[in-house]
C-alpha cells in the first residue's frame, strides 16, 4: 500500500464579474477529477477555491447595474457556488479574495518584501480619465492605430494592421468609459522588483514539475529579461488599501493568488485538526499544486513563486495548464453566438455528460478544447450509454429477475477480472499524470472487453435452458463485477452515477482498492436506469438558448484613413464562388433575403443579404454568385449571417448580385 500523501490543489479562482461560463468548467473539471482520485486513493487531499473579487471590471460592472461591488461580488460568488455544485465540483473550502484572511495575508506578504527591499515606488505617467476622474486600465482605452490609422483600436495593439504600441502612442484615443479623451497624469506606483528572482526562479523552473510547454514559454520570458512589477492601482478601485495609503490600492493580481492562502486558512478555522504551518510554512512537506488556464502562466509561474519565496513561504510543486474552450470550432465569444454560462448547459443536459466529455479530450498538453456537438452526442450514446451502461442493464435483469438479485458465490472467469483489475495501476497513473483521455479510452476498450464477454456467452439464450440457470447466474454476476471495476475506474469523472451505482449494487462509497476483490454471494437491488442516450432534442435546445443569450453585436466601425490596402490585406480576404441553395423572405425584414449557400467542401452557410428589393427568392436559386467567406459570424435579429455575397449598386432596384461566368463551381477562390 503507498503512503499517503499530503495534497494541497488548487484552481484559478474565477472573476466575479460574470457568472461561469463553460470555459471555466474546463479547469474545474480537471481539478475536481484529479482531486476526486487521490481521495478515493486514500490521500488526504485538499481542493480550495474561490472568488475573484477585486479589480476595476468587477468595479465598472457594478456600476453599471447600479449595485455596490459588495453587491455584486456576493451575488456572483453564490452563483458561482450553485453552478460549480452542480457541476458536482467538490471544494472543501470556496472562499473570496475580499476577506480578512486574505486583507492579513496579503498585508503581512507585502511587509515581508518591503523588509527585504523588494519594493519600489516611483512616479511614472498614465492615461487618464479626466470624466470620470480616474487612471485608465489598457482595456478601457481606444483610439487610432499610429501605424495604419484604424479606428477604435485597444491601447496595445491593433486588430487591423497587427502594430504592437503603448496606449499613450495611440492617435486620438478616448476612454471607453466615458468617450472623454484622456489626459497624462503622473502618479507614484508601488513596484516588485522580480529580477531580483532570476536566479530563484531560473533554478525553480527546472526543479518544478512544469509541462514542457510552460517551461519553453518561461525560457523565452528570461531571455526577454524579468522586469519589475507594478503591484498598486490609484483610486477609484475595489481592492484593499496599501498599508499606509489612503488611495492607493493593491492590484488585484497581487492579491488574487493570495486568495489560495487565504481559502485555505478559511479551512483551517473550519477543521481544527488542520495545521497552516503545515501546508505553507517554508518546510512544508505537503504537495501543492496549481491548477491554472494558459492565460495566466505568467502571473503563476513567475510572480507567485517569487511572492512566495521570498516571504518565506513554500513554493508549488506543480502547476498544471489547461487550454482554452472552443464551441464547434470558434473561440467562445458573446458576439459569435458561442458564448455558454453553466447555468445554461445545466438547463438542458446533465452535468455528468460534460464531465465525462472533457475527460475524454484533456490531455496533460497545454492544447485547446473543442465542444463539437455532434461529437459531444456520439461520445455520450456510444460510450456511456452504448458500452459502459449496458453492461449492467444486460446482466442485471437476469440477476434480479431469476436470482432474487443474488450474486454467484464464485467469480466465473478469474483470469479476465484479473485484467480488469490490474488495468487500474495504468488508468490510475493515466489520471493521475493529467493523461485524461488515455485512460478513458483504456477504461472504454475494457467495457468493450465486457460487452464481449457477455456476447459471447449469451444468457439471453441460455436462460431457456433449466440445465443452465447456474451458468447465468455465473455469467451475469460476471458481467457487474467487470462493470462495478468500470465504475470504480470512472468514480472521479462520474461521482453522481458512482452514487447510483453503489445503491444499485447495495455497497459503501467505491474505493479504488476495491477494484481488487470481486462481490461475490451478495445481494443486489433493483437496477434502475443509469444514465440516458442523448436526445438531439436537448442540444437543439440548448443551441436556441445560447443563441437567445447571445448579445447583437454591435456593427463594426473600422474604416481605415488610407485609401489603399496592402496586398496582405486583401489576401486575407477570402473570396469564394458559392451557390445559393435556398433564398427566402424574412419575416419582419424589408431588406433582408435569407440565403442557404452552398461554399464548397460540403460546407453550406446563412447569410443575410440585403438584396430583396431587387431579387425574387426563386429567381437566385441555382445561381452561382461570389461570396466574402470568412467574414465573422454576425448574430442579426432574425439568426446568425455567415458571409457576405457581393453585389454592385445603390440599393432599391439598382442592386446586381457579381456572378462568375458560367462554369465556375462552388468553392473556387476568388482572386
Ligand atoms: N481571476 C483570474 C485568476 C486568478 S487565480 C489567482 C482569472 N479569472 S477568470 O475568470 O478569467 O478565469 C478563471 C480560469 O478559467 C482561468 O484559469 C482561465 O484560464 C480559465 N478560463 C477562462 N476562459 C476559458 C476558456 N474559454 N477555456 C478554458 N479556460 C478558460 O483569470
Ligand atoms: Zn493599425
Amino acid at each position: 500500500m503507498p503512503s499517503t500523501r499530503k495534497i494541497l490543489a488548487t484552481q484559478a479562482l474565477p472573476y466575479a464579474n460574470g457568472v461561469p461560463h463553460l470555459g471555466h468548467l474546463v479547469g474545474m473539471v480537471q481539478t475536481d477529477i484529479w482531486v476526486r482520485l487521490q481521495k478515493m486513493q486514500g490521500h488526504d487531499c485538499l481542493f480550495v477555491c474561490g472568488s475573484d473579487s477585486h479589480g476595476t471590471p468587477i468595479m465598472i460592472q457594478a456600476e453599471k447595474m447600479g449595485i455596490t461591488p459588495q453587491a455584486l461580488i456576493e451575488q456572483i460568488q453564490r452563483e458561482q457556488e450553485r453552478d460549480f455544485t452542480d457541476f458536482h465540483i467538490e471544494f472543501d473550502c470556496y472562499h473570496t479574495t475580499h476577506s480578512a484572511e486574505n486583507k492579513e495575508l496579503v498585508a503581512t506578504l507585502f511587509q515581508r518584501h518591503v523588509e527585504r527591499g523588494n519594493i519600489d515606488k516611483r512616479t511614472i505617467k498614465q492615461l487618464f480619465d479626466p470624466v470620470k476622474n480616474m487612471f485608465l486600465p489598457d482595456r478601457y482605452i481606444k483610439g487610432e492605430c499610429p501605424n495604419c490609422g484604424a479606428k477604435d483600436q485597444y491601447g496595445d495593439n491593433c486588430e487591423l494592421c497587427g502594430a504592437t504600441y503603448l496606449p499613450t502612442d495611440l492617435k486620438n484615443p478616448y476612454s471607453t468609459l466615458s468617450g472623454a479623451k484622456p489626459i497624462e497624469k503622473e502618479s507614484e506606483h508601488y513596484f516588485f522588483k522580480l529580477q531580483n528572482y532570476e536566479k530563484f526562479l531560473k533554478e525553480w523552473t527546472r526543479r518544478g514539475h512544469l509541462q514542457e510547454q510552460v517551461a519553453n514559454k518561461l525560457d523565452e520570458w528570461f531571455k526577454d529579461g524579468l522586469k519589475e512589477w507594478d503591484i498598486s492601482r490609484d483610486a477609484p478601485y475595489f481592492g484593499f488599501l496599501i498599508p499606509g495609503e489612503k488611495e492607493k490600492y493593491f492590484y488585484v493580481w497581487l492579491d488574487a493568488p493570495v486568495g489560495y492562502i487565504a481559502s485555505f486558512k478559511k479551512l483551517c478555522e473550519q477543521r481544527k485538526e488542520l495545521n497552516f504551518d503545515d501546508y505553507w510554512g517554508p518546510d512544508s512537506s505537503a504537495e501543492l499544486i496549481h491548477f491554472i488556464g494558459k492565460d495566466i502562466i505568467y502571473f503563476h509561474a513567475l510572480f507567485w513563486p517569487a511572492i512566495l519565496h521570498g516571504a518565506n513561504l513554500r513554493t508549488p510543486n506543480e502547476i498544471v495548464v489547461n487550454g482554452f474552450l472552443t464551441i464547434d470550432g470558434q473561440k467562445m465569444s458573446k458576439s459569435r453566438g458561442t458564448f455558454i454560462k453553466a447555468r445554461t448547459y445545466l438547463n438542458h443536459l446533465p452535468a455528468e455528460y460534460l464531465r465525462y466529455y472533457f475527460a475524454a479530450k484533456l490531455s496533460d498538453r497545454i492544447e485547446d478544447l473543442d465542444i463539437h456537438f455532434d461529437d459531444f452526442t456520439n461520445r455520450i450514446n456510444a460510450d456511456l450509454v452504448g458500452k459502459f451502461v449496458n453492461i449492467a442493464s444486460r446482466c442485471a435483469s437476469f440477476i434480479n429477475k431469476h436470482f432474487a438479485g443474488k450474486l454467484a458465490a464464485q467469480c466465473a472467469e478469474p483470469a479476465l477480472y484479473q485484467t480488469f483489475a490490474q488495468a487500474g495501476e495504468e488508468i490510475s497513473e493515466k489520471w493521475e499524470k493529467m493523461c485524461f483521455s488515455q485512460a478513458i479510452r483504456h477504461i472504454m476498450a475494457l467495457a468493450d472487453r465486457a460487452n464481449q464477454y457477455i456476447d459471447e456467452k449469451k444468457p439471453w439464450t441460455m436462460i431457456k435452458d433449466p440445465q443452465q440457470q447456474a451458468e447465468v447466474q455465473a455469467v451475469c454476476s460476471m458481467g457487474i463485477n467487470l462493470f462495478r471495476v468500470l465504475m470504480i475506474y470512472l468514480k472521479p469523472v462520474l461521482p453522481q452515477t458512482a452514487k447510483q451505482v453503489e445503491s444499485f449494487l447495495n455497497i459503501p462509497p467505491l474505493q479504488w482498492q476495491d477494484k481488487d476483490k470481486p462481490l461475490l454471494d451478495h445481494t443486489i437491488k433493483e437496477f434502475q436506469p443509469l444514465i440516458n442516450r442523448i436526445d438531439p432534442k436537448h442540444i437543439e435546445a440548448l443551441k436556441m438558448a445560447m443563441n437567445e443569450e447571445t448579445q447583437v453585436a454591435t456593427p463594426p466601425n473600422k474604416e481605415t484613413k488610407k485609401e489603399c490596402i496592402s496586398i496582405d490585406d486583401f489576401a486575407k480576404v477570402d473570396l469564394r464562388v458559392a451557390k445559393i441553395v435556398e433564398a427566402e423572405a424574412v419575416e419582419g425584414a424589408d431588406k433582408l433575403l435569407r440565403l442557404m449557400v452552398d461554399v464548397g467542401e460540403e460546407e453550406k452557410r446563412q447569410i443575410f443579404a440585403g438584396i430583396k428589393s431587387a431579387y425574387q427568392p426563386e429567381e437566385l436559386v441555382g445561381r452561382h454568385v461570389v461570396v466574402v467567406a470568412n467574414l465573422e459570424p454576425r448574430k442579426m435579429r432574425f439568426g446568425v449571417s455567415e458571409g457576405m455575397v457581393l453585389a454592385a449598386g445603390n440599393g432599391g432596384q439598382e442592386i446586381w448580385v457579381i456572378s462568375p461566368d458560367p462554369g465556375a463551381e462552388a468553392g473556387a477562390k476568388v482572386k
